[in-house]
């Protein structure tokens, strides 16, 4: 469904706010009109501006799957006014959405390919979409393994799904940390350096990663050692946003725009459009 007017966003209601971590809650959002909410669709990959009115308005991709009828869903890390502004929202206040925006995960196309998930921190959000539609359809997709890393255990944002997870068929989660506590008896290290140890296999295989710029560069050097080639790596580019709809210029990385044509991109299609002068 489109926006009527695309600059002006829909009204919404905050169903539930719940703190994931120490600066991230999930917001679960519901549009004020039922028939505008029912025709809200959207893949994962998908992105939408959230309003606090009165502060303004920032991009956050969506992290609900709309088939699962849980709300639209967002994992909001307090960073700046509008996300402190967010965070202070009580159920049943008003805010605004804009979107859908952007592309999407090309789920179908990795029907029957095996899936490397990597992320690192709130670089998880993007990521749990493509995870639960892997679940939801499992027999479409080969093995899946899920390497997720945070900060320390506190920062690993969808704990409360790791269960779920973990015990899917043909499904492995691992997961690290930089710094572990006392009640941490998993992994201390860096993501980089788990993808390099547990050696997933690049043979009909779909890499996505997405996290810090530094764990993806390395995640990157460490998949290409392993075999995996630029088309089989996918990403999502982050970048400055205004409008979401390829208007204001502000988020152009070579002659794309993140808002409009990505933010998931291939590593083969990021290489081509940033050698082009
Ligand atoms: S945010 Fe305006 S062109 Fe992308």
């Amino acid at each position: 469904m489109g926006l009527e007017n695309p600059f002006v966003p829909y009204l919404a209601t905050l169903k539930s706010a719940v703190e994931l971590t120490p600066d991230v809650k999930l917001l679960s959002v519901e549009l004020t009109d039922p028939a505008i909410q029912a025709g809200f669709d959207y893949k994962p990959g998908q992105f939408a501006f959230l309003s606090a009115f009165g502060e303004g308005e920032a991009p956050f991709g969506i992290v609900s799957l709309p088939q699962r009828k849980d709300g639209l869903e967002f994992a909001v890390r307090l960073i700046g006014t509008v996300t402190r502004a967010l965070h202070e929202l009580e159920p049943g206040d008003t805010l605004g959405v804009r979107g859908p925006f952007g592309n999407h995960f090309p789920l179908d196309d990795y029907k029957g390919k095996d899936m490397v998930i990597i992320g690192g921190g709130i670089g998880m959000a993007p990521l749990r979409p493509v995870i639960n539609t892997i679940l939801d359809h499992r027999n479409d997709y080969g093995k899946l393994l899920i390497i997720n890393g945070a900060r320390t255990p506190q920062d690993l944002v969808f704990a409360p799904e790791f269960k779920t997870w973990m015990e899917a068929p043909r499904t492995k989660l691992e997961l690290t940390v930089d710094r572990g506590d006392e009640r941490w008896s998993g992994r201390v290290a860096l993501v980089p350096d788990v993808v390099r140890e547990v050696s997933p296999s690049p043979d009909n295989a779909i890499a996505i990663t997405c996290g810090p710029p530094i764990m993806i560069r390395f995640t990157l050097t460490v998949l290409r050692e392993l075999g995996f080639k630029d088309p089989q790596i996918v990403t999502t580019l982050e970048a400055k946003m205004k409008c979401g709809m390829g208007k204001c210029a502000r988020c152009n990385v070579g002659e794309k725009y993140v808002c409009r044509d990505g933010p998931v991109f291939t590593m083969e299609q990021i290489s081509q459009f940033l050698e082009q002068p």
